[in-house]
């Protein structure tokens, strides 16, 4: 009787259980794949909603990952259905697949909502559709398990160990530098990427993977398990079995993605080292839902927090090497027993986070340290506020270089990416080591996109010169897998006439991280009268998804969803499409 109550309640049943010209259009046209009449039963339908694209490398292995989600699903009596989304490739997509998170979330959102579905597995790796399809699926608010396709396996070439993004940046200055030759710079570029999966370095991929895990919305393990240990694959079948369960519970993400949750996300991605590009995807899901995560909850939060993961790139060790040490249960444990976790937070599992990982176990304290003696004392992403970011900014403490977080420099400002490029190897730029680098118009609406350009190469000339780190501020992203003493985020941006296109060669600006500042050492009059001879760069394209985007998306700070599509709608049943 239980039963056939909770298949009365399911939204599929408002096209597959209809005995009429509809529910014949409905179930008729899908048995062209010989499903049979019982399939259409009021057993739960679960959407498979993949990534998978060639385009996409790092989720090229998700068709097998959804074949093993699909005989999950099967084993628990639901009907599996995979469905195609956007794909948002890192390293292919130009100007930035940033550009496209929020279409793809769109995509998603409206996929699960025209479609007959009960619930949804959601299959995402490469930075962005993890992002967007959390967003997506929070808007939606059907229930959704997240299942991330895992890292690559370590990097390797000549012997050494090699992380994503972290050696491409490191290697590609020491060419620059002339350290190593063209030779040795292709040798390494097949060794690094040698096999399925996402960047293995914790960049934001792996970040975003780790907050699946300690939102509560995806299984215990999902962060590190590689992408070609067969565990990845039962975790996946898994998933398809327990999605099946949460559609009978009705555990919607509203469920899962409470303020409390993203409270213990955002201490995990203190306590691993995580990307600042977190920072505007966590803002951007809680907003989703309902929940008005800032960056004040980032500071007050993470300040305090140690490092425990000595993974790239603030540390050495790579993510394989993290999940044999135990992986992200291990962390979670760790931060629950110092009563810096909410223990009672429900998962998709239908247990708390500290039913989860209460008997969790590290099996290699230098890849996982303890928060008594930990990797990188109070290393959580820091805010820093002040008239050169009056709405916030954001720098990576643990990726930086210790001498230069409180530092007073020489601006050396770059107009655009273009400028930037152009004038870094200018062997006549007025440039030295203590200056520091500043680049505008890289924000959501003035790239467009809010490129991962804010970790600016260093001139040519200091490169020479054995110099490795300066300050450099931006109102960009920066990629996870980067490092060194960058500010990122600056907000308003640039191109929406913040304080940051004010700032000319030859200002001093400083940038105190502990005591949270960033200040341009000019005063209010001289602004004034910069501000008044300013002019908004033109947007670069008339028409289309970037003139939407330019137009309705919000500043950094505000997580850079489009103004329109913050909050949840649910999944109504639309009307009949005859
Ligand atoms: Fe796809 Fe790094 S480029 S995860």
């Amino acid at each position: 009787m239980a039963e056939e109550q909770a298949k009365k309640k399911l939204r599929s049943q408002e096209w597959f259980g209809r005995q009429d010209k509809m529910g014949f259009y409905y179930r008729s046209f899908l048995k062209n794949r010989g499903f049979p009449q019982d399939q259409f039963d009021g057993r739960p339908v679960i959407g498979i909603c993949n990534t998978w694209s060639e385009l996409n490398p790092c989720n090229s292995h998700f068709r097998t990952i959804a074949e093993h989600v699909r005989y999950g699903v099967l084993e628990a009596g639901g009907f599996p259905l995979e469905f195609p989304v956007s794909s948002l490739g890192e390293v292919t997509m130009r100007p930035t697949a940033m550009l496209y998170r929020n279409l793809a979330a769109m995509d998603v959102e409206e996929g699960i909502r025209a479609h007959p579905l009960d619930g949804v597995v959601l299959l995402m790796g490469c930075d962005k559709t993890t992002p967007a399809l959390l967003m997506g699926a929070a808007s939606a608010d059907l229930p959704a398990i997240g299942v991330s396709g895992g890292p690559q396996l370590r990097g390797v070439y000549r012997g050494q160990i090699i992380g994503s993004g972290t050696n491409i940046i490191s290697m590609s200055e020491q060419l620059r530098a002339g350290e190593i030759t063209l030779k040795e710079f292709h040798e390494a570029e097949a060794g690094m990427n040698r096999s399925h999966g996402s960047c293995m370095t914790m960049g934001t991929a792996s970040s975003m993977a780790s907050m699946v895990e300690a939102l509560g919305i995806g299984l215990p393990t999902n962060a590190a398990i590689p992408a070609v240990d067969a565990r990845r694959n039962e975790l996946a079948r898994l998933s398809g079995r327990r999605i099946v369960q949460m559609v009978h519970e009705d555990l919607t993400p509203t469920k899962i993605l409470t303020r409390e949750a993203f409270e213990n996300a955002i201490r995990t991605l203190a306590a691993i080292g995580g990307s600042t590009n977190a920072v505007v995807h966590l803002i951007a899901i809680a907003r989703r839902i309902g929940i008005d995560l800032t960056l004040e909850d980032f500071d007050r939060l993470g300040r305090g927090v140690h490092c425990q993961v000595n993974l790239m790139p603030s540390g050495q060790y790579l993510m394989e090497d993290f999940y044999y040490a135990g992986g992200l249960p291990v962390v979670l444990r760790d931060l629950a027993e110092a009563g810096l976790l909410h223990k009672e937070a429900l998962t998709v599992n239908g247990r708390t986070m500290w039913e989860n990982v209460r008997e969790a176990e590290c099996w290699n304290r230098e890849v996982i340290t303890s928060i008594a003696e930990p990797f990188k004392p109070d290393a959580g992403i820091a805010i820093l506020r002040g008239n050169l970011a009056p709405k916030g900014a954001v720098i990576k403490p643990s990726a930086a270089s210790p001498h230069l977080l409180k530092h007073t420099g020489r601006a050396v400002v770059f107009e655009n990416i273009e400028d930037l490029h152009h004038r870094k190897d200018d062997p006549d730029l007025d440039i030295d080591a203590d200056c520091i680098m500043v680049l505008q118009n890289c924000g959501p609406r003035g790239y467009p996109g809010m490129a991962e350009v804010g970790n600016m190469p260093l001139p040519q000339k200091l490169l020479k010169e054995g110099v490795r780190d300066m300050v450099r501020i931006s109102d960009a992203r920066m990629s996870g897998t980067a490092y060194g003493t960058v500010v990122l985020h600056v907000a308003p941006e640039a191109a929406a006439g913040g304080p940051l296109a004010l700032v000319r060669s030859g200002d001093l600006i400083t940038l105190d991280v502990k005591a949270g500042s960033l200040h341009l050492h000019v005063d209010d009059a001289e602004l004034a009268i910069r501000r008044a001879a300013w002019v908004a760069p033109e947007p670069p394209m008339d028409r289309g998804y970037t003139r939407m985007y330019v137009e309705h998306v919000l500043q950094a700070d505000e997580g850079a969803d489009f103004d329109f599509l913050v909050g949840k709608s649910g999944s109504p049943v639309p009307r009949d499409n005859h």
